[in-house]
C-alpha cells in the first residue's frame, strides 16, 4: 500500500525532539517561572527539528508570528527535504503545572500528512468527551452526563461508582463536577493537562475511564493525533469563553455548531504522535535527574497501525552538554 512516508515511523524521530523539549524545561519545574520553562523548551525543539527529514509547517504551535520568535503558526520546520507535513507542537502542554511542580507537565508533538489538521484559528476552547476504545461508539457529546456514564460503565463492564473521570479543576466545570458525583462516578479533578488527561483515557491501563469538560482547542487536535488509529474516541465542539473568542471564530467562517471527532481533527492516517513527560503524571514519569544522566519517558503512537510505544531514554548528561549549543542539563 502507499505511504507517504514509505513506511517509516517517524515517531521514533519526533521522540527525541519532545525528549529535547523535556529536558530543556525541567530545570526550571517548580520555579513559579512559566515563561523560561517555555522558552528553553522551544529553543531546544526547534533545533531538534532541523534533524527531521520533513518539510513542516507549523499549524499549531506557540501563537502568531510577531508574538513568537519560533515555532510560530505557519513557520516552516524539519530539514526541508521528503514529504510536506502538518506539525502541532506544544512545547510545555501544562505551563503553570511546570512552573509549579503539579502534575501531568508534557512536551508533546503531533505529525500528519500536509493540510490534514483542523486548523482552530481563533477558538481557544472547545468542549470534550474522550473514552477508550472499548467505549468508542457509545458517548453522545450532546446528551446529559448520566447518560454517558451509564453507556460507558455497560462498555467497560464497571459500576459506575467505580468509574473515574477526569475533569480540568476549573470555576467552568463546577456544575459539571456536581452531576458527575450525583450519578455516583468519582470526578479526579486536575489543575491542568487536558492532553494527559486524555492519553490517560486512551490507554487502557491507566486508571481513567472518561475526559469530560471544557479546554484547548489546539490541545484537541494533538489529542487527535495521539488517538488516530488506537480505536479510543474523542469528540469535540468549539465553545468560546468570551464574546470575543464567538466573534473571531465567526469572522474565520468556521462553524460552531459542528461535532468534530479524531477523523475531523486528523484527516489523514499517515499521524504521528510523541510526547515527553516534564512532570510525573500516571502514564508518563517527568525527567529524573540520576548522577549522570537524565532520565526521560515518552509515548510515541502512529495513526497507520495503531502502534503504541513508551520509550525510556538515559541520557549522559556530560556529554548533552558537551554537543548542545543550548542550556546545559
Ligand atoms: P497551557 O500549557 O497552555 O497552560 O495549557 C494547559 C491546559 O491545562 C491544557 O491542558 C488545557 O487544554 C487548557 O490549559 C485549559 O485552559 P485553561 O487553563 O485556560 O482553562
Amino acid at each position: 500500500m502507499h505511504s507517504t512516508f514509505n513506511d517509516k515511523n517517524i515517531a521514533l524521530d519526533l521522540v527525541r525532539v519532545t525528549e529535547a523539549g523535556a529536558l530543556q524545561a525541567a530545570p526550571f519545574v517548580g520555579r513559579g517561572d512559566k515563561e523560561a520553562a517555555d522558552g528553553a523548551a522551544v529553543d531546544a525543539m526547534r533545533s531538534a527539528f532541523n534533524a527531521i527529514n520533513v518539510q513542516g509547517t507549523v499549524v499549531i504551535g506557540e501563537g502568531e508570528k510577531d508574538h513568537a520568535p519560533m515555532l510560530y503558526i505557519g513557520e516552516k520546520v524539519g530539514s526541508g527535504k521528503s514529504v510536506k507535513v502538518d506539525i502541532a507542537v506544544d512545547p510545555v502542554e501544562g505551563t503553570t503545572a511546570v512552573a509549579s511542580g503539579r502534575a501531568n507537565g508534557l512536551s508533546v508533538i503531533g505529525m500528519a500528512e500536509a493540510n490534514s489538521m483542523f486548523n482552530p484559528a481563533h477558538s481557544y476552547y472547545c468542549k470534550k468527551i474522550a473514552v477508550g476504545a472499548e467505549a468508542a461508539g457509545v458517548i453522545d457529546i450532546d446528551a446529559p452526563i448520566d447518560y454517558n456514564l451509564k453507556m460507558l460503565a455497560a462498555a467497560v463492564g464497571k459500576d459506575i461508582r467505580d468509574l473515574n473521570i477526569f475533569v480540568l479543576d476549573k470555576p467552568r466545570h463546577i456544575e459539571l463536577v456536581k452531576q458527575i458525583r450525583h450519578c455516583g462516578a468519582r470526578v479526579m479533578l486536575h489543575s491542568d493537562g487536558d492532553v494527559a488527561g486524555a492519553l490517560m483515557a486512551m490507554d487502557p491501563r491507566a486508571s481513567i475511564d472518561m475526559l469530560v469538560g471544557t479546554g484547548g482547542t489546539p490541545e484537541a487536535v494533538i489529542t487527535a493525533c495521539a488517538f488516530k488509529g488506537s480505536g479510543a474516541q474523542l469528540l469535540t465542539r468549539l465553545d468560546p469563553q468570551s464574546q470575543e473568542e464567538k466573534d473571531m471564530i465567526l469572522a474565520d467562517g468556521i462553524n460552531l455548531n459542528q461535532i468534530r471527532d479524531v477523523d475531523d481533527l486528523v484527516k489523514s492516517d499517515e499521524c504521528f504522535f510523541a510526547a515527553t513527560g516534564i512532570t510525573d503524571g500516571e502514564l508518563l514519569k517527568g525527567v529524573e535527574f540520576k548522577g549522570d544522566y537524565a532520565v526521560t519517558h515518552s509515548i510515541t503512537t502512529r495513526g497507520k497501525t495503531g502502534t503504541m510505544r513508551y520509550i525510556e531514554a538515559w541520557h549522559n548528561r556530560k556529554k548533552l552538554n558537551e554537543l548542545l549549543h543550548i542550556n546545559h542539563i
